[in-house]
Formats: structure tokens, sequence, C-alpha cells
């Protein structure tokens, strides 16, 4: 992990590395100092809270042509090499947990998780991404994991849709057709049948956010559409529809036979207004919101259709820049009717906080229509907060606590399922097994769970720490890592081992909270820091 280190304090001539030291464990403390709005919070969760795992299917299964299996858009986006994935890298062969996928259930009896969430691959069960053929060997590779999982005594916790589509339905226009939910209701109709005896909790789609914005808006992920202003809302319009129709599916259907649960996964950052005391700046946290998770969550979990304040920026938008109608598709009373209410329970994958200040660009009505600029701001990062593997993750504990505040009171507290929370870095392989700044961010995001949870009343019911194991971290390649396991790619059995983390984690679930006297779970930042401090040190001398 990167920390954000004032310039002055990078790479110095050695004259000055004991002032450098002093001034790194000073800025340590008040970074610490700064980064929490309240103390650590020592208690328990409740007795059946869930913590659980998750990886998707291809972010480790590799087999990408094994056994029958279709292409699949990120098999395309990757194999056309169009410099949008660091080092050209492939999910190819990635973990290859289609041959080690035993070692996978070994690591989650490790941790002592109640659940596994993992998504399956589309095309590997219907390969030209239609009923027309199953593919048997796919079904199996599935089934034969479930079943491990139960004799393990873990619960799957499936998701249909982590973004790799069939490649044949892109050829039709992917998520920007609608004949898409048909054929997705179609393929989760086989997925009730095969595994609804088993699996018990179900996810339509994670992130229909990241796929409509990034694979239809800016295009930096399959299917690499560059429509940042039409195509972006249709995709999440499908997508909204696709859902509903599979969760009606399944409780029309499948749910008195099979009791289970099913939902959807949505993401945000929490928006936190730059300026609190600027009555814009905190219209557009909340505007951002709404534009964010309230996308969809609206629609789904209020009133069947989309927040008033995004209808109203982008159809005034749209129509300053000479459309006759608002770029942002319209839900008829029909599709309310029929997409309000579609969860369960209220899935949440959840990294960082976005500083959010009202801002109006003048050239608005000229320049290229933008599902960012319908939003009338700008983010960024308080300095403050510390870096990590990736540009757009800072890690900002309170962040957590108070989106998931805002969640139970925009919708109604809901039974919130933390369905992704996590922290990357791009640390060289010989410092990745003692990854103590993820501890640290687990341990302190972790407990404004618990305080959202204790303090706040916040019905949260689970939480998933992304990720299970290093894996293909989609444009990033292999660059950047999430796991709990570190993952050797140089090695074609791709062994797996524990890092300080998942043994922390492990420990923490055994806890099941933060025991005042417990040696594991909590973490004293101040000394965790000064670690910090002590090996940034140890780097800055050994370049020397
Ligand atoms: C989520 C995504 C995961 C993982 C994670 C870290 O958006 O669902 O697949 O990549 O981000 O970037």
């Amino acid at each position: 992990m990167q920390y954000a280190l004032p310039s002055t304090l990078q790479l110095k001539p050695r004259g000055r590395r004991l002032t450098q030291i002093l001034v790194f464990q000073l800025w340590c403390h008040i970074a610490v100092a700064t980064q929490s709005d309240d103390e650590f919070y020592y208690g328990d969760f409740p007795e059946d809270f869930i913590w659980s795992s998750a990886t998707s299917s291809y972010q480790i299964e590799g087999g990408w042509n094994a056994s029958g299996k279709g292409v699949n858009i990120w098999d395309t986006f990757c194999h056309s090499y169009n410099g949008k994935v660091e080092g050209n890298a492939t999910g190819d062969i990635a973990c290859d947990s289609f041959n080690n996928w035993r070692q996978d259930v070994e690591m989650l009896k490790f941790l002592g998780v109640q659940f596994y969430r993992f998504s399956i691959s589309w095309a590997r069960i219907f390969p030209d991404g239609t009923n027309a053929t199953i593919n048997e060997a796919g079904i199996k590779y599935y089934s034969d994991l479930i079943d491990a999982l139960i004799a393990a005594n873990i619960k799957p916790f499936v998701t249909l849709y982590h973004w790799d589509l069939p490649q044949t339905l892109q050829d039709f226009g992917g998520w920007e057709n609608e004949t898409m939910i048909e054929y997705f209701n179609q393929y989760a109709i086989i997925c009730f049948q095969r595994y609804g005896d088993r699996v018990k909790h179900w996810l339509t789609f994670n992130e229909p956010w990241v796929v409509a914005w990034q694979g239809y808006g800016e295009g930096s992920f399959a299917p690499g559409i560059v429509s940042p202003g039409v195509a972006v809302y249709k995709a999440g319009h499908t997508m909204i529809k696709a859902h509903a129709k599979a969760y009606h599916t399944y409780n029309d259907t499948f749910r008195a036979s099979q009791k289970g649960v099913i939902s959807i996964t949505l993401n945000t950052d929490f928006k936190s207004p730059k300026n609190t005391s600027n009555p814009l700046d905190v219209a557009a946290g909340e505007r951002c919101l709404q534009f964010s998770i309230g996308w969809f969550a609206h629609a789904i979990f209020k009133n069947g259709d989309y927040p008033e304040i995004m209808k109203e920026q982008v159809r005034s938008k749209s129509l300053a820049q000479g459309y006759n109608a608002s770029r942002l598709p319209v839900f008829t009373e029909a599709d309310q009717a029929y997409i309000k209410g579609t969860h369960d329970f209220f899935g949440l994958n959840t990294y960082t906080t976005q500083a959010v200040e009202h801002y109006v660009d003048p050239n608005s009505a000229t320049n290229t229509p933008s599902y960012m600029d319908d939003q009338d701001r700008k983010e960024s990062f308080d300095p403050s907060w510390p870096t990590s593997g990736a540009s757009w993750l800072r890690m900002v504990p309170w962040g957590i606590r108070r989106l998931l505040n805002w969640l139970k009171n925009e919708y109604n507290d809901p039974e919130i399922f933390i369905t992704e929370n996590g922290i990357s870095d791009r640390n060289a392989t010989s410092v990745l097994l003692q990854d103590s700044w993820r501890v640290n961010f687990y341990n302190q995001y972790i407990n404004n769970v618990l305080k959202a949870i204790r303090k706040d009343n916040v019905n949260v019911r689970a939480y998933t720490a992304w990720s299970l194991m290093d894996n293909f971290e989609w444009g990033r390649g292999y660059e950047e890592h999430y796991g709990l396991y570190y993952v050797d790619m140089s090695d074609p059995k791709r062994p797996r081992t524990a890092k300080d983390s998942a043994k922390w984690y492990k420990k923490m679930i055994a806890d099941n909270g933060f025991k005042k006297n417990s040696s594991g779970a909590k973490i004293n930042t101040g000394t965790l820091f000064n670690v910090i401090a002590l090996s940034v040190i140890a780097t800055l001398a050994a370049s020397k």
C-alpha cells in the first residue's frame, strides 16, 4: 500500500534520513488521528452474523475454453489486447480455480466463514448464451463446488452475473438490447433448477453501475463501448428490468419449494460533502448518492422508478444539449409496478469515500453528454485519506458507517448484506504476505460496521471480505492485489498462501467481534503506523 506521503518526504538525500523518520512518524500519528470520527468500539456482532469472502468467475476460474465453455465478453476484451488491461493480462488461467477449486474450499474452511460468495460464468453453462445448448460439464463444475461447500458447512452465495456476458449475446447489442431480459431469465432458470435445491442465497447482478458506466459509458471494461451519456443509461435500464424478471421468476416458480432469498448487489462510495457548511456541497453529496446507488436502488427498493433528482437533471441537460427527450429511459407504470419491491435484502459493495463539491461545467450544453456531467459535481479525496493500490480507493473507515446509516434512512431500514469490502496494494511479492495495511483496513472498517449495528441500529446481517485470493483485477490485470491469500501467478500450479490478513480475519470470525483483551482483533493503529513507517524507512534505505 502506498500511503499518501507529503512530497517533502519522498526519496530525499541520505543526510536528511533522521528528519524524514521523525517527520514521517509524526505524519503517521496525525493521519491516524484524523482518520476516525470516533473511538474504537469493543463488542460482539449479533450471534447469527454472517462472515463471508468473495470471488467472481472470470477473476479466478481460468479454463476460458475448457470443457465446452463459450467465449464471453471479457475473453474477447482481453484477447483483443486493446491496451485497456494492464500488462495485456487475460483471465485465461487466472487462479485456475477451474482445477483448483478444492483448495479454495480448504482456504474458506481455514477462515471459518459461514458463506462463500462466488459467481457463475454464464458461457460455461450456456456456451452461446441461450438455452439452445446446455453444457453439462459446466453445470457439473459448479455443482461439485456447491456440494463441497455444503459438506464443509459453508453456504454458497451465488451471483448470476458478475460481468462476463456470453459474446454471442454481446453481438446482439448486450445490455443495450432488451432481448437480454429474456436470455438472462432463461439462464437464471437453469441455475435455479440445477442448484436451487442447495443454493439458498442468490444475487442477480453484481454492480450494474460498473457494467453500465465502465462497460458502456467510458468503455474501460468489457464490452468497451464508449457512450457516456446514452448507452450507459440504456444498459442500466435493461439490467434493472432483467433483475426484476429473474426475481419474479424465482418468486413465482422456485421460492415455495426452494425457500431461498434473492436480490441484487449494488455499489457506491460514500459521498461526503467537501464543505459541510456549504448547502450546495451538501446537496451535491446527496445528488451523487442518488446518481450512483439510487440509480438502481430507488426503483428496486422504493417506487419502481429513478430518483426524481436524476430524472430532472438528465432531462434538463438532455434538452439543453438538443435532444427532444431525456437520455434517461422511462419506466412505464407497468414496469414500475413490476420492478418495485424485487428484493429480499440489500446487497452492498463499498470500498471508499469521495469528497463532493457542487460544480456546473459552463460548457455542459456543448460537451459530449455524460452521466458524469449530468451530476453537476466534482469529486476528490481529502489528501489525509491513506491511498491504496487503486487510484479510486482511499481508506476512509468512517465512510462505511455513514453510508450504512444513509441506506437505512433512505430505503426503510433494509436488511443489509455487505457483499464486498476490502483494499488493494501493488506491492512486490516479497512483502505481500505481511499485509499489515490490509489488517489495519479490515480492523477499522469492520469496527465501523459494528458501530453501525450497535450504536446506530443499522440492520447489517453479513460482511464479505473482497477477496478470498489475489486474482485478475479487471483493468489492472495481476498488478493489483486484494486477496486474503497470495496466489503465485508465475507457478503453473497457482499455489495459494495465507497472508497475515487471512489469519487476522480467521481470528475476527472466531471472536465474532472485538474483545478488549484479545491479541488478534484490535490493532493499535499508532503502533501499526510505526511498523509501516519502519518498513518504508527500510525500503528507502534498501533503495540506496
Ligand atoms: C468490485 C468488483 C470486484 C472487484 C472489486 C475490486 O467492483 O465487484 O470484482 O474487482 O471491485 O476492484
